[in-house]
């Protein structure tokens, strides 16, 4: 087993409840943020911290992000290619990057999906990104938890502090601050959306995640959990009985654009920063805020 983190599996397949009705007809994953669909976001930190292939686990065969992807262009140093067989790799032209694709039957839940991609992953640990939670850090999150995957030799996930009621909508770690790294939080639980007075921590698990392989064997075993879906958490939590789980506070800052308020706000920072709108979007919100 190889201990090098080569593969990102990026689950596309969900409901997306939380933006009806556009979720209707357009998977949450290709909603736009700025020009760019929200997926491309994750898709392009994997291959900034060093991923070199991409499992897609998308709604359908013929879905909308794999002819995205397919299509070329969206990036314009990689070349699309037609895979007719959704689970075979489809190699682009570029060595550095490979995507596959799986389709999800029913939308079971996060646990499922990544399920979904066993076969591709293999017996080599992977990480996961979830495309919705785009975080913008000057060292790309999941770099910076390879980083610290390579140090420590157990699987990361990524926290953020959250206080107050919120911590309901999230995974939340149990355990305490590693006395070495503040940053590194040593985990002896988690629950996936507990009652906020249940909350174990305020730690909040924030869409990123890299895991060894025998998360694949533990997800086969996991029963439905939280909201009546297949919890990748509840998977975790077994995993910490055998193995160490950390949880990782990354250096960055986090939009949850699977709702409304989210999209709006990431919108918004993310044209901010951008050289070729930033100014003149900056000059048009003033201007409407007097
Ligand atoms: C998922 C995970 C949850 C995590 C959250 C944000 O929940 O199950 O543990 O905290 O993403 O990354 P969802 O937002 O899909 O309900």
């Amino acid at each position: 087993m190889s201990n090098r983190i080569r593969t990102a599996v990026i689950p596309a397949g969900g409901r997306g409840t939380r933006l009806l009705p556009i979720t209707r007809i357009i998977p949450k994953e290709m909603l736009p943020l700025v020009d760019k669909p929200l997926i491309q976001y994750a898709v392009e930190e994997a291959l900034a911290s060093g991923i070199e292939h991409i499992v897609l686990v998308t709604r359908g065969a013929a879905s909308a992000v794999q002819s995205y992807f397919e299509g070329g262009g969206w990036q314009a140093s990689f070349e699309g290619r037609r895979s007719n067989d959704s689970i075979a790799p489809c190699r682009h032209s570029s060595p550095a990057l490979q995507i596959s694709y799986v389709p999800q039957s029913a939308p079971l839940g996060l646990g499922h999906a990544v399920l979904c991609a066993r076969k591709i992953v293999g017996d080599e640990p992977f990480a996961v990104l979830l495309s919705d939670i785009l975080i913008d850090a000057e060292v790309p999150c999941l770099k910076q938890m390879i980083d610290v995957f390579d140090e420590r030799c157990g699987s990361v996930v990524a926290t953020q502090t959250v206080e107050g009621p919120g911590i309901s909508m999230y995974g939340v770690l149990a355990g305490s601050q590693d006395p070495g790294n503040k940053r590194i939080y040593n985990c002896t639980g988690m629950v996936e959306k507990p009652k906020f007075e249940q909350a174990p921590s305020a730690q909040a698990i924030i869409g990123r995640y890299l895991l060894t392989p025998r998360i694949f064997e533990l997800l086969e075993k996991t029963r439905p959990g939280a909201v009546g879906e297949i919890q990748l958490t509840d998977a975790i939590t077994a995993l910490l009985k055998e193995e160490k789980v950390f949880g990782y506070t990354f250096d960055g800052k986090s939009f949850d654009a699977g709702n409304k308020m989210g999209m709006l706000q990431a919108t918004v920072e993310l044209a901010l920063k951008r050289p070729d709108l930033g100014p003149k979007f900056s000059e048009f919100l003033k201007r409407i805020m007097l």
